[in-house]
C-alpha cells in the first residue's frame, strides 16, 4: 500500500515536472485569457484556455434595437453599463477560475462606438490592477479575422480575409495577429449589415412576432429562405452600382436604391417579401462576389498568396449569413480556394475572439501589451482605427477586368432549398 502511494506519488512529480516543461516550450496551450467586448450593443466576455471556451457569457437587447430602430450609443452604454458586472460574474463562476490565476485580460479598444467601449475598458482596467493581471488591448476588426484560428488550427497565416460587419466590410491579407494588409473597404461609411438593417427596418420586418428580437440581415435571411424559385431575381440588382475596377464596396449605394424602390412604389405585400428579401440578400452577395474574384485575380497576378495557403477566411456579423457563405464558398472555389468560417455564433460580436486575439498577442510577444506594474487608471478608446497597411488604392489603379466568368444568378448551384428554416407565423406583418 505505502509502496503503491509513493510510486503514485513519484508519478505525479514526474507529470507535472514534464507539465511544467511542456508549459515552458509551449506556453501557448495552457495560456488562460479573459476577454472583455463592449464595442457596439452585446455586452460579451469569455474565458478561454487555449482552445477551449471556460465560459463564454453574451447580453443582447436586440428587441430593444429593434424597437428603437437601430443602436442608440446612449441605450447601448446604459445597457454596458447595467450588464457588464453580471456577465463577469457569471462568466467567473462558469469557468470557475480564479481572476488573478489568468495569464492576461484583453479588451477592445476600437474600432467602434466610443462610449460603449469605454466601459468594457474601465472594467479591464480595474480588474487588472486588483488581480495584477496584464492588460491586451485589442482591435475589434482583427478580432474577428483572427477568430478562425482559435476554431480551426489548421488556418496559417498569411490568409485572405473578407471582413463583414454592421460597421464595416473589408478584404485583407492577414500577414500575422497585427499585421495587415488593406485590400479592399467600405467608400461610404455603409456596412452591408447596417444597409441589411435598413432595408428590414423599412420591410417592418421586426413587427414579425418570430422576428422581434432577431437583428435585419438574420432576419432577411430568413424570410429570403421561403421564396419561390427565381425570387431572387424578381427585384434584381439596380443597375450602376460599383461600376468601377476597385475592390471597394458601396453598400450606400445598393441600400438607397432598395429603399428608393419601397418609397417609390409602397409596402410590399406579404406574399411578395420573401422574393424582396431573397433578391436583396442575392445583390448583397453579387456586390461581394464580384469584388472578391477581383482581388483574387489580381492577388494571384501579383503572386501574393503562396499556393499552399489559400484559404479564404470569412467572418463578422454577416458572415454568419449561410447564403452568402455557400455562395462565396463556390466562388473562391472556382479559384482553387477553400473557405473557412467560425460558427456563427462566433462571428457576430463575442468575448471568445477578443480572448483570442489577447492569447496572440501575448504568444507573440507585442508591444502593445500592458504589463501588470504599468496598467494606468483610463486609457483612450478608438471609434476608427485603420486595420493595416492600405493598399487598395494601388488595386484600384490596375483598373482590373475580372477574367473568370462565373454565373451569380444560378444560385441552384450552391444552394439546397432546405438549407434554412421558414418561418411560419407571418401575422402581424
Ligand atoms: O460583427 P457584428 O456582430 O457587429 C459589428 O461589429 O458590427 O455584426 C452585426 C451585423 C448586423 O448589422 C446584423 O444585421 C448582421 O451583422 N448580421 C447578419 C446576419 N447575422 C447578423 N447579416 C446577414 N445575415 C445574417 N445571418
Ligand atoms: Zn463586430
Amino acid at each position: 500500500m505505502i509502496a503503491s502511494t509513493s510510486r503514485q506519488r513519484f508519478a505525479a512529480v514526474l507529470f507535472h515536472a514534464g507539465r511544467r516543461k511542456q508549459l515552458q516550450n509551449d506556453h501557448r496551450r495552457y495560456l488562460r485569457v479573459l476577454g472583455i467586448e463592449t464595442s457596439c450593443d452585446d455586452t460579451a466576455m469569455a474565458i478561454i484556455d487555449d482552445r477551449r471556451i471556460l465560459a463564454h457569457v453574451r447580453r443582447t437587447k436586440l428587441d430593444v434595437t429593434n424597437r428603437v430602430g437601430g443602436v442608440s450609443p446612449y441605450v447601448a452604454a446604459e445597457h454596458h453599463r447595467e450588464s457588464i458586472d453580471g456577465v463577469l460574474e457569471e462568466c467567473v463562476s462558469r469557468a470557475n477560475v480564479r481572476l488573478a490565476d489568468l495569464d492576461g485580460i484583453a479588451v477592445t479598444r476600437g474600432p467602434g462606438t466610443v462610449i460603449c467601449l469605454k466601459v468594457g475598458m474601465d472594467k479591464a482596467l480595474a480588474l487588472c490592477q486588483t488581480y495584477r493581471q496584464r492588460l491586451l488591448p485589442v482591435d475589434h476588426m482583427r478580432s474577428h479575422a483572427l477568430t478562425v484560428r482559435f476554431t480551426d488550427a489548421s488556418v496559417q497565416y498569411p490568409f485572405l480575409c473578407f471582413l463583414m460587419s454592421g460597421g464595416h466590410c473589408l478584404l485583407t491579407l492577414v500577414k500575422g495577429p497585427e499585421d495587415f494588409l488593406l485590400l479592399g473597404q467600405s467608400v461610404n461609411a455603409t456596412s452591408p449589415g447596417e444597409a441589411a438593417d435598413k432595408v428590414a427596418r423599412h420591410l417592418r420586418l421586426a413587427s414579425i412576432p418570430e422576428l422581434a428580437s432577431t437583428c435585419g440581415g438574420r432576419s432577411i435571411e430568413i424570410l429570403a429562405a421561403s421564396a419561390p424559385p427565381g425570387g431572387h431575381l424578381k427585384y434584381p440588382m439596380p443597375r450602376g452600382i460599383a461600376l468601377q475596377r476597385n475592390c471597394d464596396f458601396d453598400f450606400g449605394q445598393l441600400k438607397s436604391r432598395y429603399l428608393t424602390y419601397l418609397n417609390v412604389h409602397g409596402p410590399v405585400s406579404e406574399s411578395a417579401l420573401p422574393s424582396f428579401c431573397a433578391s436583396y440578400q442575392h445583390s448583397s452577395f453579387k456586390h461581394m462576389a464580384t469584388r472578391l474574384q477581383r482581388c483574387i485575380e489580381i492577388l494571384d497576378d501579383k503572386r501574393m498568396v503562396p499556393d499552399d495557403r489559400r484559404t479564404l477566411v470569412l467572418s463578422g456579423g454577416v458572415a454568419s449569413n449561410s447564403f452568402i457563405r455557400k455562395g462565396l464558398a463556390f466562388v473562391a472555389a472556382k479559384y482553387g480556394y477553400r473557405l473557412v468560417c467560425p460558427p456563427p455564433s462566433l462571428c457576430t460580436d463575442n468575448g471568445v475572439m477578443t480572448a483570442w486575439m489577447g492569447l496572440e498577442l501575448l504568444e507573440a510577444k507585442s508591444p502593445t501589451i500592458i504589463e501588470r506594474e504599468n496598467v494606468p487608471d483610463s486609457l483612450y478608446v478608438f471609434d476608427r482605427v485603420p486595420i493595416g497597411e492600405d493598399i487598395s488604392e494601388q488595386f484600384a489603379e490596375l483598373r482590373w477586368k475580372v477574367k473568370t466568368k462565373i454565373d451569380l444568378d444560378d444560385i441552384d448551384a450552391f444552394m439546397l432549398p432546405a438549407d434554412l428554416p421558414q418561418i411560419r407565423n407571418k401575422a402581424n406583418l
